[in-house]
């Protein structure tokens, strides 16, 4: 088991330049998989997460090269994927495992799509539902949990669908499942979500249509292979964004992070706070919006998040919690339950973290509210557990910044799930931070 020994103090500085974009990086994958030619992927995340994906693609039958810093993929063509010898393992990836479901319904063979612990517990129905209305035959487990056996050679059929909850996920499962039905697919969201599967979709030459919240794509379209350049990654940025505001005598600039107004909730939430952060730069890389942005310390005053902004700092909120325990005041967030099935219980396990290291938190259905400390320390020292969930193992060790003990946290095996290298960068940014392996 990996720990992080973290020091109190010290001021982020430099150029911090975090790695490619998860939610990119996996879509890039299956998309130039399933197009026909060879796609270039510079920028690709090589995290446990996405190598998941891709391994489960090289498994159907898809040869991917590296090239230098790109990756080229040999696409097969929209039918052109074999059957996997054995079940395509998904690791902790919830994303691979939603948006895979939606494209495995529309193959001629079998598949079994298996996935660890954490991931094995995450709800799986919101997909199983919408899929099994466009006549996909797919088997979950008790609760609509992983291992899903989905059963290939079924006809699927276009249908309009409002999910339950604003996800990007599963969205893009139907609209991908959409690809290989008869007719029109609608999907009405019910808030607004990521929408990198639609623009790279239009980037491959599908066409996908909006009006309003409604997007509809006509079934049996094919794909073209495409260039793919991978923005930085917000949510891993944002774990700096967050230490170099809340570490006084800080100044960062994170080059190339995407910005995606879909994405982009951490920033509008933290400036709303009052963090000192500068777009520079400001440009489309591949469809996707981009940016350097310089980072200062600032005092931070607590704020009501509430809304539609949940979903646009979906991940952001662990690191979001930190920068609320440094800010004068309360911030309260409400209409987060979504957090609660994340790669941990979000709300609950940031929670704990929190108290143990003396914050005053105080945890509701569906958000927490937490009254910071503005001056001086914030955090005192402790060990945290991280629940195997990276995002809470990297924005706990941000609070060290602004600790008066050392912190150690446990579990942090999975931060490779996103960010590989995060140790490594920290540390040159001013953290500090020094991994260990223990015996559990
Ligand atoms: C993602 C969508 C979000 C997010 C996840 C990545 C994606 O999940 O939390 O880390 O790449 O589509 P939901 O769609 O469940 O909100």
């Amino acid at each position: 088991m990996r720990r992080f020994h973290l020091q109190p103090g010290a001021a982020l500085r430099g150029r911090v330049s975090v790695p490619g974009d998860k939610s990119v990086s996996h879509r890039a994958i299956m998309l130039s998989a399933i197009a026909s030619g060879r796609s270039r992927i510079t920028g690709f995340l090589e995290s446990a997460d996405c190598l998941a994906t891709l391994h489960a693609f090289e498994a159907m039958g898809v040869t991917f090269v590296r090239d230098g810093e790109a990756l080229e993929v040999d696409g097969v063509g929209r039918d052109g994927l074999h059957a996997p010898d054995g079940p395509l393992d998904l690791g902790n990836s919830g994303t691979s495992m939603r948006l895979m479901s939606g494209l495995m319904a529309g193959q001629r063979f079998d598949s079994r799509l298996v996935g660890d612990a954490s991931l094995s517990r995450r709800p799986m129905a919101r997909v199983i539902e919408p899929l099994t209305r466009m006549g996909a035959r797919i088997e979950g487990q008790e609760g609509g949990r992983a291992p899903l056996i989905i059963q290939g050679g079924q006809p699927l059929k276009g249908i309009d669908y409002t999910p339950p909850v604003a996800s990007a996920q599963i969205k893009s499962c139907v609209l991908l499942a959409g690809l290989y039905a008869d007719g029109v697919t609608r999907v009405t969201e019910p808030g607004v979500s990521r929408d990198h599967t639609e623009r790279m979709l239009s980037a491959f030459g599908v066409i996908i249509e909006r009006e309003a919240r409604t997007l509809s794509i006509v079934g049996g379209q094919a794909l073209q292979a495409a260039d793919v350049a991978v923005p930085a990654d917000l949510s891993s940025a944002a774990f700096f964004i967050v230490g170099a505001t809340i570490a006084e005598s800080s100044a960062i600039v994170l080059p190339g992070v995407g910005i995606n107004p879909t994405r982009r909730g951490v920033l509008d939430i933290l400036k709303r706070m009052g963090a000192d952060i500068r777009l520079h730069d400001e440009r489309i890389q591949a469809g996707e919006p981009v940016a350097d942005i310089e980072v200062r310390s600032a005092s931070l005053k607590g704020v009501d998040i509430g809304g539609d902004e949940v979903e646009l700092a979906i991940d952001e909120f662990p690191a979001i919690f930190i920068a609320a325990a440094c800010a004068e005041g309360t911030t309260r967030l409400t209409g987060a339950a979504e957090l609660r099935v994340k790669e941990s219980d979000r709300i609950a396990v940031m929670a704990d973290g929190l108290s143990r290291l003396g914050v005053d938190v105080n945890v509701a259905d569906d958000g927490l509210t937490i009254v910071g400390n503005a001056t001086g320390p914030a955090f005192g020292g402790a060990r945290i557990e991280s629940h195997d969930d990276h995002r809470i193992a990297m924005a706990f060790a941000m609070a060290a910044l602004r600790a008066s003990a050392p912190i150690e946290i446990d579990d942090c095996d999975f931060v490779d799930t996103s960010f590989p290298g995060f140790v490594a960068l920290a540390a040159e940014a001013g953290l500090q931070i020094r991994a260990s392996e223990v015996s559990e």
